[in-house]
């Protein structure tokens, strides 16, 4: 009886805490701020490990660590502009583990947290009440947008973009993206207005089309499960069947996966994981589907 008790208290937990938050302009502009916190320490922080004589070792001439530095400075100024906005509601910056160690690794994950942050900014363009705030919001995710595209074209070599639509990122998955990054955070910082899911992790995070892959996250969710993968406004549904899927056609450049428990839109009534991002390098000599 008392374990009957214990176990429907425990339920009613879980279900208290996985239900939605309300999601308002100064929930959304804290975790905006969470997370160009996370990149102003990223990048000031790849900044002062690596030199230029590490940028040329790494093949990267000087100026390639040039722009990061402006990127840096970037970022610090989004950090201080939220901040003023905030005033007193400002959440502090975390201690972070980024789990870089060389220049190219740097480069790599610089890449994905500029792709994350457009795309965050992008996802909570929605839920967004006053004008002047998604106003700002769009201006600062058109220049994460152009970092993520310098990176990834003119260093990396790959792509400058992924195709006719940005990928909006929701916020809880959004927060999924950067919480494997985080070690710590003030206990004063407010909370967020984000459900905490488990994390993703892929066997292949440059899959192929038709390629099976296995997803592992710690969830008890009842099949079925299906992998959402987001590319755009598209959202395309595998199955998930002992852990592993497809990987289906049509995705390029950088896209985003996340289990689900519906082929339903993802949103926070069918989410099971958070997300993981998956990248489709493309030269210039493919076409795209511009629909
Ligand atoms: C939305 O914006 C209007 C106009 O600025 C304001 O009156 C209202 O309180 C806001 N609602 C929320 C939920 O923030
Ligand atoms: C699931 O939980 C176990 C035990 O805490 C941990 O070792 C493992 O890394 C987790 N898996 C994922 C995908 O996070
Ligand atoms: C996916 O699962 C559904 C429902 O179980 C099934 O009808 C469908 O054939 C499956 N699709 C593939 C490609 O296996
Ligand atoms: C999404 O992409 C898939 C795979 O390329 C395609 O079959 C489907 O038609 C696309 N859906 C939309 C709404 O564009």
């Amino acid at each position: 009886m008392f374990l009957k008790t214990l176990v429907f208290a425990l339920a009613a937990v879980v279900a208290t805490t996985v239900s939605a938050p309300v999601l308002n302009d100064k929930g959304l502009l804290q975790l905006a701020l969470t997370i160009e916190n996370l990149e102003n320490a990223f990048f000031s922080g790849g900044l002062s490990r690596f030199s230029a004589n590490d940028f040329e070792d790494a093949g990267y001439p000087s100026w390639v660590r040039g722009r990061f530095q402006q990127i840096a400075d970037i970022e610090a100024t989004h950090a201080a502009y939220l901040r003023d906005a905030l005033g007193n509601d400002a959440p502090h910056a975390c201690t972070y583990d980024f789990g870089y160690e060389d220049v190219s690794s740097f480069i790599n994950l610089a890449q994905k947290i500029e792709s994350i942050s457009a795309g965050a900014y992008l996802g909570a363009a929605r839920h967004i009440n006053s004008t002047s705030t998604l106003n700002i919001g769009a201006t600062i995710a058109a220049t994460e947008s152009r970092q993520a595209s310098w990176i990834t074209s003119t260093v990396l070599k790959d792509q400058p973009w992924d195709g006719a639509f940005e990928t909006p990122i929701p916020p809880s998955p959004a927060y999924s993206l950067i919480q494997r990054y985080i070690s710590a955070c003030p206990d004063s910082n407010p909370a967020l207005p984000v459900v905490e899911l488990p994390t993703l992790k892929l066997s292949d995070t440059t899959p192929k089309a038709g390629q099976k892959i296995n997803l592992w996250f710690n969830s008890s969710a009842p099949s079925p499960l299906y992998a959402a993968w987001i590319h755009g406004v598209n959202e395309t549904y595998t199955n998930i069947t002992t852990g592993r899927t497809t990987v289906p056609h049509g995705l390029t450049g950088t896209a985003f996966v996340g289990v689900v428990s519906s082929r339903d839109h993802p949103d926070r009534d069918n989410f099971v994981s958070g997300w993981a991002i998956v990248n489709f390098p493309f030269d210039s000599k493919a076409r795209l589907n511009t629909r």
